[in-house]
């Protein structure tokens, strides 16, 4: 294949060879700026998900058997593939290009969701190689892989999905130069009700239409809310979490690519929702509820909204995941 060209520093400087010829590993969704943290806050759901069986082969090189679930969407060339792309980096990082790897690729979750579907293909990919070489380097320093296939993915390098995916929990990255990230807490019993509408919301093209300059008096709502918010997850205080999700920067203008948004944000607060808003850059959309009956009577009375407009559905309740990726096979 291709030679990808790397700046990323070596963080390993101990030989690592294979310990196992193969192995599956599952990675999550995420629910990436969390209404107000645009490019910065982002959480992990325990499902959907994505699947990557990786096999070490005697032909050095990287190559993709398989993509299933994608309707044939994703490039098996495995120099436009973000998982090979990441995993790629990775292996020049560690200085084992000499090794020979096939990928399969199980997508199980919509692609172009707003739910971080190439990064969980992507931390998918890069867990199940630092676990086939026994590389025991902490997760986040897998992070600048990560972060690459997003750049391939999407034109952009924001972390606010991989970082969780990989990380698990809730995530703030603090600084994207230096990258610094940080786990945040959250409270016990939290809910997403995550309703996925059947249209295609590209992430690339939902950045393009985003403000590129912004009022002083919108900056300083955005940043009350920010740290209101992260002041929420600590204190564990649902009211203060639920008023500080609002967004006057990018929901105003995302909003208007999903369909009954706003209508959709009524239901949910009238069924008692601490918040609702955009997931990501949408067209997901998700409330946080404080416990599972309210987050599945949400996510089926607005499925039930879609399917009266005629638009099909994919619904979620999931409490945020803090484990992150795990091997399955
Ligand atoms: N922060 C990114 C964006 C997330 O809103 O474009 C994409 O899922």
């Amino acid at each position: 294949m291709e030679t990808i060209e790397t700046k990323q520093q070596s963080t390993h400087k101990f030989d690592i060879k294979p310990i196992m010829d193969s192995i599956k590993v599952f990675a999550p969704a995420t629910v990436a700026n969390v209404v107000c943290g645009f490019d910065v806050l982002g959480f992990a759901v325990n499902e959907p998900g994505d699947e990557v069986i990786m096999r070490i082969t005697n032909k050095p090189g990287l190559s993709i058997s398989k993509i299933t679930g994608d309707n044939g969407r994703l490039p098996l060339d495995p120099a436009k593939n973000t998982v090979t792309v990441s995993v790629q980096h990775y292996l020049q990082s560690v200085g084992r290009t000499d090794i020979g790897l096939d990928i399969e690729l199980h997508k199980k979750m919509p692609i172009g969701s707003g739910l971080g579907s190439s990064s969980a293909s992507t931390v998918a990919g890069l867990y199940a190689i630092k676990t086939l070489l026994g590389d025991e380097t902490p997760v986040d320093k897998l992070l600048p892989f990560a972060i690459k296939g997003e750049e391939m993915a999407c034109g952009h390098g924001h972390a606010d999905n991989v970082a969780p995916a990989l990380m698990g929990g809730f995530v703030l990255i603090r600084s994207y130069e230096p990258l610094d990230v940080i786990r945040l807490p959250h409270p016990a019993g939290l809910y997403s009700a995550i309703i996925f509408p059947d249209v295609d919301v590209p992430t690339r093209e939902a950045r393009q239409i985003i403000r590129k300059s912004i009022q002083m008096k919108d900056a300083v709502t955005q940043w009350g809310n920010i740290a209101g918010l992260v002041s929420g997850l600590f204190m564990e205080d649902l009211d203060l979490i639920g008023r500080s999700m609002q967004d006057v920067l990018v929901e105003p203008v995302r909003s208007m690519l999903i369909p009954d948004f706003y209508v959709m944000r009524q239901m949910a607060m009238d069924l008692g929702a601490i918040s609702f808003g955009i997931s990501g850059s949408g067209p997901s959309v998700f409330a946080f509820a404080k416990n599972e009956q309210t987050a599945i009577q949400i996510t089926q009375k607005l499925q039930q909204h879609l399917t009266d407009i005629k638009i099909g559905s994919n619904i979620y309740v999931s409490t945020i995941n803090d484990k992150g990726p795990k091997v399955i096979g």
